[in-house]
């Protein structure tokens, strides 16, 4: 099987086979990550764009560090050093990077479909790595794998309660897609005022309490309350969002045997997640991190070589000559 996609704009566009192996790619160059030279020529002479028009420690870096470890060249670009300060378009500013022959463009924007807006006038692969309130394939995907090492890849008749700020989540969004086509039950929970409208088409289980929504939860994961792209008024207060949607030890009392917990980062301890859960056996908020390198030199591979799964077995094998 060859990979066929040139973007990766989100998980929508993949199949539960395509996914599975992206998830089997990745746990190949996971083992890369932990030897004592974490670096293998597979990209050798690739070129990778990071693009972030928004904020980004997780993300930035972990596509930084796959391409690295598969020995591309990778050039960071954020806004504020870029000319788009200086009123140029992201149009001009895509061709402008484009007509500097790069194998991958990363993008991160503010705008939901910026990522799109790239991959269609662009030859090189456009990687989406968060666009305004859409989406987040990259996130969606390590979180599966986290959840994947977890359950052996069985995700048949587990339960994921997504928590939080839903309206504002492009992980989210993401995350419904993905768990639902690998074959999890999805459950959102939050305030009324930030869950997204029209949600009796999306294949989820709805609730309003806390308590209610954790029992049973093979997963739970707690999001970021996005303050930059809420309007004011949505919440009464933080200590108020805290008291009826923070999760807490007591609520995985309710939870089934094993649940473990998620969050994609950047977390608000105290907020979204108490501080001693976060930091519990239970949390698989590092996990994520660790997966999240495996999972972008994965992308990497597929996108840019667009050779077969098998493939990357083959390169993760291989070692970085003397
Ligand atoms: N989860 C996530 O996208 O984190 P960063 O904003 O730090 O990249």
């Amino acid at each position: 099987m060859q990979w066929k996609h040139k973007d990766l704009l989100d998980v929508s566009q993949l199949s539960e086979g395509e996914v599975r192996h992206i998830l089997a790619t990745a746990a190949y160059f996971r083992e890369i990550n932990s030897r004592p030279v974490k670096k293998v020529p597979t990209l050798k002479g690739r070129s990778v764009v990071l693009f972030f028009a928004e904020p980004s420690t997780r993300t930035k870096t972990s596509f930084d560090m796959a391409g690295k470890r598969l020995s591309a060249d990778t050039f960071a670009l954020a806004k504020s050093g870029s000319s788009l300060v200086k009123g140029e378009t992201l149009k001009d500013t895509a061709l402008t990077l484009q007509a500097m022959n790069p194998d991958g463009i990363v993008i991160r924007h503010s705008s939901s479909g910026a990522a799109q807006f790239l991959a269609e006038r662009l030859d090189c692969s456009v990687i989406n790595a968060g666009d305004g309130r859409h989406a987040h394939p990259t996130q969606a995907l390590l979180d599966a794998l986290t959840l994947s090492r977890r359950w052996k890849g069985d995700f048949a008749g587990k339960t994921v309660l997504i928590l939080g700020d839903i309206a504002h989540s492009r992980v989210a969004r993401s995350n419904v897609l993905l768990l639902t086509l690998l074959g999890a039950r999805v459950r959102l929970c939050g305030p009324r005022t930030l869950l997204p409208p029209r949600l009796d088409a999306w294949p989820v289980e709805v609730f309003s309490d806390l308590s209610a929504a954790c029992k049973g939860a093979d997963a739970i994961m707690c999001l970021r309350l996005q303050l930059e792209r809420q309007q004011a008024g949505l919440l009464p207060g933080l200590r108020e969002y805290a008291r009826t949607f923070g999760l807490s030890e007591r609520h995985m009392a309710a939870a089934a045997p094993g649940c473990c917990v998620l969050h994609p980062g950047p977390i608000n301890r105290g907020v979204e997640i108490g501080s001693a859960l976060a930091d519990s056996a239970e949390s698989l908020i590092l996990e994520q991190v660790e997966n999240g390198v495996a999972v972008r030199m994965a992308l990497l591979f597929l996108y840019l070589t667009r050779k077969s799964p098998d493939a990357a077995q083959v390169a993760a094998q291989s070692g970085m000559p003397e």
